[in-house]
């Protein structure tokens, strides 16, 4: 098993080097990679950093190289990298083709998968592939284990004390970009008490950056009882309808950027209520059950003190007594031990 593991890693550091090198030797990575991350305003600096690469568009250019090097295609396949043809028992292609191409390290900085992105969702031949391919689960590489930029970020949310949450990659990336890196990305699932306890490992405080749109909200609201849970402190922001973090920073600037962070960041519990509070309207009924969704992320968190000045808070947000709140609330924690 441990064998396996140390293949795997090589052969992944393998592939690491082969994209990255396709990126910026081959004809094909310049005029069609390298230029899409220029668009995307990357710099050379921050490419390097996250060690991107591009795979050419052809069925077998990074396979036919390992198995030249001496990789099997069982290690490849095992790697995720090499898709079986079926039917048939030898052969296979490459699971990541025509895409720029995303490392996924683990915490200690080896590549453990890839995401790779498609560079033009409109051309016909790609029409129906999902714009972000990503590795499988494979015995290196447990997708609700991991948070991307973990290894990049670590160091910065140490001395800091903080970490901001994004939904995706270029996310990520583009803040490291504009001097923000304690930055981690969930890549697009909602939160696991794994990634919850990676953090965990850091700081307790978390701020939430999710696309302003209705799955953001929906995305935050539904992670959060669990970071809760693990008595982390969490803020969230919210961005303008259509925007995500990457978008925004390119569009307002750096320190726009950050006077927004500073702005816009409502404690999570705050949040909660305010976005059930407009749902709710003033049906009587849908308050009533507002009250207790309320109470029941409340009681989730470990700390006396802190339950107690959001009992204050919401109660007052929601117009009723605060003693009432904290009698639900106890009758919840009942319950629930
Ligand atoms: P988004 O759709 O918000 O993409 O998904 P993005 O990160 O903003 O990417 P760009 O800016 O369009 O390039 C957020 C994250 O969800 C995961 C990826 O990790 C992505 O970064 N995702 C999304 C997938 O794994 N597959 C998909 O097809 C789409
Ligand atoms: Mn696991
Ligand atoms: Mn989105
Ligand atoms: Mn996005
Ligand atoms: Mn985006």
């Amino acid at each position: 098993r441990q064998n396996e593991r140390e293949s795997l890693y090589i052969v992944l550091n393998f592939a690491k080097n082969f994209y990255q090198n396709q990126l910026q030797n081959s004809d094909e990575g310049q005029s069609i990679g390298l230029s899409y991350f220029r668009e995307r305003g990357f710099t050379n600096e921050i490419r390097q950093k996250f060690e991107l690469g591009y795979s050419l568009d052809i069925w077998d250019s990074f396979s036919k190289e390992a198995l030249e090097k001496g990789y099997s295609a069982e290690l490849l396949e095992k790697a995720g990298l090499l898709i079986p043809r079926e039917g048939s028992s030898s052969g296979g292609y490459d699971r990541f083709r025509g895409r720029v191409i995303f490392p996924i390290h683990h915490v200690g900085g080896k590549v453990i998968a890839f995401g790779a992105r498609i560079l033009k969702s409109d051309s016909s031949s790609k029409a129906n592939q999902p714009k972000y391919l990503n590795s499988p689960e494979t015995a290196v590489y447990h997708k609700s284990d991991v948070l991307y930029g973990i290894f990049q970020a670590k160091n910065a949310i140490r001395q800091l004390d903080h970490c901001y949450l994004v939904e995706g990659y270029t996310d990520v990336i583009s803040l490291h970009q504009a001097g923000i890196e304690n930055v981690v990305a969930s890549s697009g699932t909602s939160l696991t008490i794994e990634q919850i306890k990676l953090i965990g490992r850091f700081t307790p405080n978390v701020t939430i950056l999710y696309d302003g749109d209705i799955a953001g909200i929906k995305a935050a609201l539904r992670g959060l009882d669990l970071v809760l849970e693990e008595g982390l402190n969490v803020n969230i922001v919210l961005f303008p309808d259509g925007d995500d973090p990457d978008s925004y920073v390119r569009k307002v600037g750096a320190e726009a950027f950050k006077q927004y962070l500073k702005k816009a960041s409502k404690d999570f519990i705050t949040f909660k209520t305010e976005v059930l509070l407009q749902d709710a309207g003033d049906d009587p009924f849908r308050l009533a059950a507002v009250i207790g969704e309320v109470v029941s992320s409340i009681v989730k968190i470990p700390d006396a003190i802190k339950r107690q000045v959001f009992f204050r808070r919401t109660s007052e947000m929601m117009k009723v007594d605060e003693q009432m709140l904290i009698t639900e609330g106890n009758k919840l924690a009942r319950r629930l031990s």
